[in-house]
C-alpha cells in the first residue's frame, strides 16, 4: 500500500472517464450525472481518495492526482460492465428504485457480479484508508460495500449516501436478494437520503424484511446503531454564480438567443436521456401546445438537451429512438426553413455553456417520473435571469424545497400543458416573486454546507464497539 488517506470517497464512477480516440490516444472526460457534479466540488481542495470505475473495460489505469484530488481506479471486465453495472444496477435496480417506470429484470448471474464487483471496491477503500479514517460510499450500484467494508476494517467510520430515490416497500419487495441489500447498508453507520420519505422506505423495509427494532430513525443492531435520515443534495452556488456571472456566459446567453431569431420565450429541457427524466411527455406537451397555437412556433422555441447515458442498455436505446422521432415530427409539423420549433442537442457541453443556456432560457422543464433531486432544477434556479421559470415535477427530490415552481405531474399531459402555459404567461413580478424566494433557498443550502451536514451526522453516529483493524 502506497498511501493511506484519512477521508476516502466511493462511487461507481470517478469524476473522469477514461476515453481512446480514433487513432488509439487516451484522454479524459468529465463524466455524466449529478453525483459527479456534486461529489467534484465537494472533493476540491480537500485531502483525501476518490475510489471509482474509470468508464472503460480492463485493467484499470494506476492511482493519479486530478487537479488534487487522489482518484484510485477500480477495473471492471467487458462482462462486469454487463452484468455488475449495465445489468443489475441500471436495468435491475433503477428501474425498481425508481417506481418501474419499466418493467426491471432480474438475473441470478447479474447478482453475482454485483456481489464481486462490490467486494473488490470495499478492498479498495480497506487498502488506502487510515486506521480510524472516514469512509463515504455512494449510491445504489455500491450498496453491499459498506458491511463487506465493515467486516475488513470495522475501526472505520462509514457512511453511504443514495442519490436516487429509495422505492416503497411494496416495489422493494419485488427484488430478489432484498435482505442482501439491507444487511449490506446497515454495515453503515449513517445512511443519507435525498428525502424524508425515501428514509422511512428503507425503515419500513428493515422492519419488514430484518425484523429488526427500528425507533424513530434509528436500527438497533444491538452492537450498534445505525440512523437514516435525509440529507437533501445541492449544487455548487457560489462556483456556478461565477462561471454564470461573467462576461463571456453572459454574452453567449445573448448570443443563443440571438441565433434562435430572439423569441418571445426560450423554454428549455436538460437530461441525461433517461426514462426516468419525462422527456416525451414533455415533448407530447410541446408538440399538442403548438398544434393546438396555445404557443407559436415563431415565438416559443424549446431547445432539449439529452445527454448521451447508459447507451447500450436496450430501454435507454429504445428511448432514445422514440425521442428522436417525436422531434422530427414536431419539427416537420412546426418548422420553417431556418426556424426550427425543438433545438435537440443530444451531446455533453462544458459548465459555461450549460450556464450560458440557464442563463437564457425564460422557462426550465424539469419534469421527471420520478428523480432522486434533480441538480438541473437548482442550476436554473441559480443561473436564470430574475424573471425565469421553472416548471418542476412533483416527483423531482428538489420538488420539496422548490414549492414555488409551477409544480406538475408530467404523467398527466392535460396539467403539464396548462402548468406550461401558466408560466408562459404568469405576470413578471409573479415569477420574479418566485423565482428569489427558490433562490434564496438554493443559495442558504449550498453542495458545500450538504456534505457539512451529512459528515457531522456521520461524526455524530455512535461509535462501534470495536475500533481494531482485521488482521
Ligand atoms: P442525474 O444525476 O440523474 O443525471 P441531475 O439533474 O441531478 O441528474 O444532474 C445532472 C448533472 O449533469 C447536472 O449537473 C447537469 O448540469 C449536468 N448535465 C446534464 N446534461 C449535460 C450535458 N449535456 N453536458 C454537460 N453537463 C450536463
Ligand atoms: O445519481 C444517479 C446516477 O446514477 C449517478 O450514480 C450517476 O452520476 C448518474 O446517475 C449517471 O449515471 P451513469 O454513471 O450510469 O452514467
Amino acid at each position: 500500500m502506497s498511501h493511506t488517506y484519512d477521508f476516502v470517497v466511493a462511487a461507481n464512477r470517478l469524476p473522469v472517464d477514461r476515453v481512446t480516440g480514433e487513432e488509439g490516444n487516451e484522454g479524459w472526460r468529465r463524466s455524466p450525472g449529478g453525483l459527479v457534479t456534486a461529489m467534484d466540488a465537494v472533493m476540491r481542495g480537500r485531502d483525501g481518495a476518490w475510489v471509482g470505475w474509470a468508464g472503460d473495460p480492463g485493467e484499470a489505469p494506476a492511482p493519479f492526482d486530478d487537479a488534487g484530488m487522489q482518484l484510485h481506479p477500480v477495473p471492471l471486465s467487458e462482462q462486469e460492465i454487463a452484468d455488475y453495472y449495465e445489468g443489475h444496477s441500471n436495468d435491475t435496480l433503477w428501474p425498481v428504485y425508481h417506481d418501474v417506470i419499466i418493467t426491471p429484470t432480474f438475473k441470478r448471474s447479474w447478482r453475482g457480479a454485483y456481489r464481486a464487483v462490490n467486494k473488490r471496491f470495499a478492498q479498495a477503500c480497506a487498502d488506502i484508508a487510515a486506521e480510524g479514517a472516514t469512509v463515504w460510499v455512494h449510491d445504489y450500484q455500491l450498496q453491499l460495500v459498506p458491511q463487506m467494508l465493515r467486516e475488513l476494517r470495522p475501526d472505520l467510520r462509514i457512511g453511504w449516501f443514495n442519490h436516487i430515490p429509495f422505492p416503497a416497500v411494496e416495489l422493494f419487495a419485488q427484488l430478489p436478494g432484498r435482505e442482501e441489500i439491507l444487511e449490506g447498508l446497515l454495515g453503515a453507520d449513517f445512511l443519507g437520503f435525498q428525502r424524508t420519505e425515501d428514509a422511512g422506505n428503507f425503515l419500513r423495509a428493515v422492519r419488514q424484511y430484518l425484523d429488526l427494532d427500528v425507533t424513530g430513525d434509528v436500527v438497533d443492531l444491538g452492537e450498534r446503531q445505525v440512523r437514516a435520515a435525509a440529507v437533501p443534495i445541492s449544487i455548487d452556488v457560489e462556483g456556478l454564480r461565477e462561471i454564470v456571472e461573467s462576461d463571456s456566459v453572459q454574452a453567449r446567453a445573448r448570443e443563443i438567443r440571438e441565433q434562435l431569431g430572439n423569441p418571445e420565450k426560450i423554454l428549455l429541457g436538460v437530461d441525461r436521456l433517461d426514462y426516468t427524466k419525462g422527456i416525451r411527455h414533455r415533448l407530447k406537451a410541446f408538440g399538442e401546445l403548438l398544434a393546438d397555437e396555445r404557443l407559436d412556433p415563431s415565438k416559443h422555441k424549446l431547445i432539449q438537451v439529452a445527454t448521451p447515458s447508459r447507451e447500450r442498455v436496450k430501454a435507454y436505446m429504445d428511448l432514445r429512438d422514440q425521442i428522436e422521432l417525436t422531434v422530427g415530427r414536431i419539427n416537420g409539423d412546426f418548422s420553417s426553413i431556418g426556424a426550427t420549433a425543438l433545438t435537440y442537442l443530444h451531446r455533453s457541453f462544458d459548465r459555461e455553456e450549460m450556464a450560458a443556456m440557464f442563463a437564457a432560457a425564460d422557462i426550465m422543464l424539469v419534469t421527471p417520473l420520478r428523480d432522486g433531486m434533480n441538480l438541473v432544477a437548482k442550476e436554473y434556479v441559480t443561473c436564470c435571469a430574475d424573471d425565469g421559470a421553472l416548471v418542476l415535477s412533483e416527483f423531482a427530490g428538489a420538488a420539496t424545497e422548490l414549492s414555488d415552481a409551477y409544480l406538475c405531474n408530467p404523467h398527466d399531459i392535460a396539467g403539464l400543458k396548462q402548468q406550461i402555459m401558466k408560466a408562459v404567461d404568469a405576470p413578471a413580478p409573479q415569477r420574479r416573486q418566485r423565482m428569489d424566494s427558490m433562490r434564496s433557498l438554493v443559495s442558504e443550502n449550498s453542495v458545500q454546507q450538504w456534505a457539512k451536514n451529512y459528515l457531522a451526522s456521520l461524526a455524530a453516529a455512535p461509535k462501534a464497539p470495536s475500533t481494531q483493524a482485521a488482521s
